[in-house]
């Protein structure tokens, strides 16, 4: 069981634009891993911006196929407001601390992955209290500028070490990084 961080950032760190759009990375064919990501994942995190997002590109899709919340696996939403769910979905809003949400977490996903899905600080709060095991980042080809931070933490002594290094057409590399245990 390990606890990932995996997404798509931009070559200059971002995952969003500074209009929380993705247009930038949905130009492309998405990356063929996603599949054999998700079967191994067993409880999901994200923050109510990431959370917001997929609720807004929910509506604006326009088939039911499509309407529907996308991931099986009980999901954890950070927010200190009262957002809309989906009948479909198991979501549980929760604030504050991550150490006892990850507990809850690591109990529902029962021997699986734990999928931070962003945003940087939310997964910053993670690596905070040394809960974040792994990053896969696939880095799309483009630069942004600006936007929603990859994951704004200082993490360089012990380096993060590189599992795998794979490329995707001609437009993405996607970084697998073991995140080291600072030693005591
Ligand atoms: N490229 C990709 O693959 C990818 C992946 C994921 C996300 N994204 C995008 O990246 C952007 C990320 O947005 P973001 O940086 O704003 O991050 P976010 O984590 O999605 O949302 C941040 C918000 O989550 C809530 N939050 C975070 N930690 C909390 C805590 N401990 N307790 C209570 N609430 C907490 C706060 O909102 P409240 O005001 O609700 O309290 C905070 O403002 C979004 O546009 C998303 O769609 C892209």
């Amino acid at each position: 069981m390990k606890t990932q961080y995996y997404t798509a950032a931009s070559l200059d760190g971002f995952i969003a634009d500074a209009d929380n759009s993705l247009d930038w990375l949905h130009q492309f064919d998405m990356t063929e891993d996603y599949p054999d990501f998700i079967r191994d994942v067993g409880a999901l995190a994200m923050g109510s911006t990431t959370y917001e997002w997929i609720l807004a590109n929910l509506s604006r899709s326009n088939t039911d196929h499509l309407r529907l919340w996308p991931y099986e696996q009980p999901t954890w939403v950070f927010t200190s407001r009262s957002l809309p769910t989906l009948p479909s979905a198991d979501v549980r809003f929760v604030s504050g601390d991550v150490r006892p949400v990850h507990e809850q977490m690591v109990t529902a996903a029962d021997g699986r992955n734990i999928w931070l899905v962003g945003g940087g600080e939310l997964v910053g709060q993670f690596h905070d209290y040394g809960l974040l095991d792994e990053l896969i980042v696939t880095v799309a080809s483009v630069t942004l500028g600006g936007g929603a931070p990859l994951l704004p933490r200082a993490i360089t002594m012990p380096p993060l070490r590189l599992i795998t290094a794979r490329t995707y057409g001609n437009a993405f590399v996607q970084l697998h990084y073991e995140v080291p245990r600072k030693r005591e």
